[in-house]
């Protein structure tokens, strides 16, 4: 078969045998070219309105950090109202909101259980714990509850007794949680 000839079929067999099967060379059907042209259209297009439209399409990933960002600002609006207004009185007043109480002895469960113990005695069944009792009238750096959030944030005084500064491992929001618990042991 001349080489002519293959041009003129529109189906040839190439001169090609292998293992007795005989190699058709076809066109590639009109669908498939189809397909594949407007997949190249669909690419330029796609490809404009993605890097280089002026209206910046957000993937996934910029979408869910934007996301993240106004939750964090919302946050962080929020925490600053509340520390704004942060007094003694508004202190006391967190420590007869359940929500905060509850959310403040689940910070004290895990951080300040082993020194200061579950009932805040500074004892576990009989035996007395490093920490210093938290629900006595008794205060070795003031009892008013900003006092108490300070010695919490700042630790003691005296870095060898053993209290450290807590401000490293817990937000000031989660600290006056914290004392709203305690405080919650010293209802007048
Ligand atoms: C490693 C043991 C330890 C842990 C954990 C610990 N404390 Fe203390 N805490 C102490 C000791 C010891 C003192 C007494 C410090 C001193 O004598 O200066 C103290 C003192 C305090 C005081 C001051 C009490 C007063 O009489 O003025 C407060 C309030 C307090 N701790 C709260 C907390 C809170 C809240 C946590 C958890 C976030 C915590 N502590 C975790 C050991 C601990």
């Amino acid at each position: 078969m001349s080489q002519s000839d293959d041009s003129k079929n529109k189906i040839v067999i190439r001169e090609h045998v292998f293992d007795g099967i005989e190699e058709y060379d076809q066109n590639l059907p009109n669908w498939w070219l189809f397909t594949f042209y407007i997949m190249i259209v669909y690419f330029i297009f796609a490809w404009v309105a993605y890097y280089q439209s002026p209206f910046h399409i957000q993937n996934d990933h910029e979408h869910l950090d934007s996301q993240l960002a106004a939750i964090e600002e919302k946050k962080n609006k929020e925490l600053e109202s509340m520390m704004a207004t942060l007094n003694d009185d508004s202190l006391r007043e967190m420590s007869l909101d359940a929500a905060h109480v509850a959310a403040g002895k689940a910070i004290f469960d895990t951080k300040c259980v082993a020194c200061h113990g579950a009932d805040l005695s500074a004892t576990m069944s009989g035996l007395k714990l490093p920490g210093v009792p938290l629900n006595d009238a008794e205060w070795l750096y003031g009892g008013e509850p900003l006092n108490i959030m300070g010695t919490i944030t700042n630790g003691s005084p005296d870095v060898t007794k053993g209290m450290i500064a807590w401000k490293s491992q817990l937000g000031p929001a989660e600290i006056a949680q914290v004392v709203a618990y305690i405080l919650s042991y010293h209802k007048t």
